[in-house]
């Protein structure tokens, strides 16, 4: 890489705007933490108060960059192998959002995977755009949904010749990633824009062993959850573009409704210099972190009763590659749903992992961790492991024994009506153990991993109903309705 990818034009200006003392009458109103409460102040430290600022001369202007932010979005586009790459600082959600609305029209097609990320569905609400749900290929022994196959793409791009784009996830929370080479290639042929969420891939590009990156795929547009696997803050994702099947304006244009004026200093510049090492030392350190996690998944694997997946599951329907910083484990063999063991691990070891579902945790080993944090983590396993747990867990026991006969996901509901259509119409407050049959007008999103069991426009089958009560019962968490305890929901009147 390029030496200049040594650069951090943007930080280096916060540090010196910083360092100048310069009488500050602008935003933020806790004038760099001196009106900041102390407690608060105490607590993060009057370093990161004196360095939250925004767009003031100097620092340039996220909407219309003209100095250190295009300089750092510049160094950024050239260590991703993009052509354009821009800085979001309302993550990745706002990413799905300005990729779907920058190359549809409403009443567009768009065609997508069902196991999108809400913020997908969050898009077509606000779009009008109209989805081609393909179904993801489910796994039974993992029981998640994986990618989806280039079988079934080309089959409904042969069908759908008038869709605007192809949308896909990879990775998954899970770690899988798609064929993206021959979905690019696909695409393209039918003369469709190809759009990556890649969330979950923020590093893939700067190591070797890891899958393919969605830029070097082909892909047109493709966004990083910086924060998610690398050094961005929360919230601080970069969008890419490549070629010319996007209009670069159109792109700016709806990015400038989706991002904030007044975007805080500490996210842009982790996102400098978040680039500025993977582009240095990414190699390296990814070559520590894959090794971390292989030996994790080895010495965890040696548990009885525990299974952690890896490069093994690759060729499975929906698996093309599989990134092995991540670690999906089960313990059902023992007994424990996922949200169980996420439980007993914070509560018992203090260790908290990334997320659960109802057969799986899954946890993210990164460029942060150590060998001894590694050790600690398989220890814990050996411990939890050969331990009864009394409270919660016997309840777990049953439970994975009430279940018995293996668990399928219910099939996806038929589409009745577009999510916006669904979503704007009038409603009706039912009991949702007697919506059966009718359209749902809410997005219910299971949080983690935030794919939608229904999306507005959907048809609420008895299937549906049945598997959310089983997973209330187990621990699931839902997100998006009015009421999120499921007793009602929302359906077009
Ligand atoms: C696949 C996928 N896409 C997009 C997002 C949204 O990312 P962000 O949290 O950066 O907004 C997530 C978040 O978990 C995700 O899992």
């Amino acid at each position: 890489m390029h030496n200049s990818q040594n650069r951090t034009p943007y930080l280096d200006e916060l540090i010196s705007y910083v360092k100048n003392k310069t009488l500050a009458f602008h935003t933020p109103g806790h004038q760099q933490g001196k009106g900041a409460p102390k407690k608060f102040a105490d607590f993060i430290g009057m370093k990161a108060l004196e360095a939250d600022i925004t767009q003031i001369l100097g620092m340039d202007d996220i909407h219309q960059p003209r100095g250190i932010i295009k300089e750092a979005q510049e160094l950024a586009a050239e260590a991703y192998g993009a052509d354009y790459s821009y800085f979001l600082i309302n993550g990745s959600s706002s990413g799905n959002q300005a990729m779907i609305l920058s190359v549809c029209n409403p009443g567009d097609e768009i065609i997508m995977p069902r196991n999108a990320h809400k913020s997908a569905t969050g898009a077509l609400i606000l779009s009008g755009v109209r989805p081609v749900y393909i179904q993801p290929e489910f796994d039974p022994e993992m029981h998640v949904d994986h990618t989806i196959s280039t079988e079934k793409l080309e089959k409904t791009l042969k069908k759908h010749p008038n869709a605007k784009a192809v949308f896909v996830v990879s990775p998954t929370y899970y770690g899988a990633t798609a064929d993206l080479r021959t979905i690019a290639k696909l695409s393209h042929k039918y003369g469709k824009a190809f759009l990556v969420d890649e969330a979950w891939g923020p590093h893939l590009h700067f190591h070797p062993d890891l899958p393919v990156s969605a830029m070097d795929a082909g892909a047109n547009l493709s966004v990083n959850s910086t924060h998610k696997l690398i050094s961005g803050f929360s919230q601080s994702s970069m969008l890419h573009l490549k070629g010319k099947r996007v209009d670069r304006g159109r792109l700016e244009g709806v990015l400038k409704i989706f991002l904030s004026t007044s975007p805080c200093s500490l996210l842009v510049a982790s996102l400098d210099v978040a680039r500025m090492q993977m582009a240095t030392h990414g190699r390296e350190l990814l070559t520590k972190t894959i090794a971390l996690a292989n030996h994790a998944r080895e010495e965890i694997n040696k548990i009885p009763g525990l299974k952690v997946f890896g490069k093994e599951i690759i060729g499975k329907p929906g698996v093309h590659d599989f990134d092995s910083t991540r670690l999906p484990i089960t313990a059902k063999e023992l007994g424990y749903t996922g949200y169980e063991v996420e439980k007993i691990l914070r509560r018992h070891y203090n260790i908290q992992i990334e997320m659960s579902d109802l057969f799986n945790v899954v946890a993210l080993i990164t460029i942060g961790h150590s060998e001894k944090e590694i050790k600690k983590l398989i220890d814990v396993f050996k411990k939890f492991a050969s331990s009864k747990f009394k409270n919660g867990s016997e309840k777990s026991h049953l439970f994975l024994k009430r279940l018995k006969k293996a668990v399928e996901l219910p099939p996806h509901p038929p589409q009745r009506m577009t999510p916006r259509e669904a979503f704007v119409a009038e409603f009706k407050t039912l009991n949702f153990k007697d919506s059966a049959g009718r359209i749902c007008s809410e997005i219910v999103t299971p949080y983690p991993p935030g794919i939608p069991i229904l999306c507005p426009g959907e048809e609420i089958t008895r299937e549906i109903i049945d598997y959310l009560k089983m997973e209330l019962e187990a621990g699931i968490k839902i997100q998006g309705p009015v009421d999120p305890s499921m007793k009602t929901i929302r359906v077009v009147r």
